[in-house]
């Protein structure tokens, strides 16, 4: 099951995903996709803030996971600058400690096939000022909650 938004600005990215963070359970996973730019640490920002972390998230680039304190623990990972990052987690993905927390991984297709089939994907298509169309795909029965939070909330974004 999947749906698509259209965002117009970061706020409305941020917005997005702050409603989807509504939905989070200990344990879930987020793949976030998207070329340089397209908006991956906007939607963790956002995703942070429903979740009550008041530190500022910023693009973990010098350190392998950031760990925000919120309702649920928030891990971020970017394995965009992290050569052998991706195969060194590809061993152990989920730690125990993440197994308590929400998981964000930017650039996460550098996994392939070692990412679970348990997972919300997000793909942002778009950079610049133009608007993103932001595809959300849940990978088993379990994600499609995040789909659902969505229509409950039900803005107009
Ligand atoms: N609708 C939008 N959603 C998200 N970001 C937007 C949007 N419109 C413009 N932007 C801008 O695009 C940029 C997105 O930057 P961001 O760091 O989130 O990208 P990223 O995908 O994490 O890139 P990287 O691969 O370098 O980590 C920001 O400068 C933001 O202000
Ligand atoms: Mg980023």
């Amino acid at each position: 099951m999947e749906r698509v938004v259209e965002t117009r600005d970061p706020a409305g990215t941020r917005a997005l995903a702050g409603a989807l963070a509504v939905a989070a359970r200990a344990g879930d996973l987020i793949s976030l996709v998207g070329e340089l730019g397209a908006g991956k640490t906007q939607f963790a920002k956002g995703f942070g803030a429903g979740l009550g972390v008041t530190d500022t998230i910023v693009s973990p680039s010098f350190v392998l996971m950031a760990e925000y304190r919120g309702r649920l623990p928030l891990f971020h990972i970017d394995l965009y600058r992290l050569a052998g990052a991706a195969e060194a987690l590809a061993g152990g993905l989920v730690d125990e400690r993440q197994g308590e927390g929400v998981t964000l991984i930017e650039w996460a297709e550098r996994l392939e096939d070692a990412m679970p089939a348990g997972r919300l994907d997000v793909l942002i298509e778009g950079t610049g000022d133009d608007p993103r169309r932001i595809v959300l795909r849940a990978g088993t029965a379990d994600y499609e909650r995040y789909l659902a939070a969505l229509t409950a909330e039900g803005s107009n974004r």
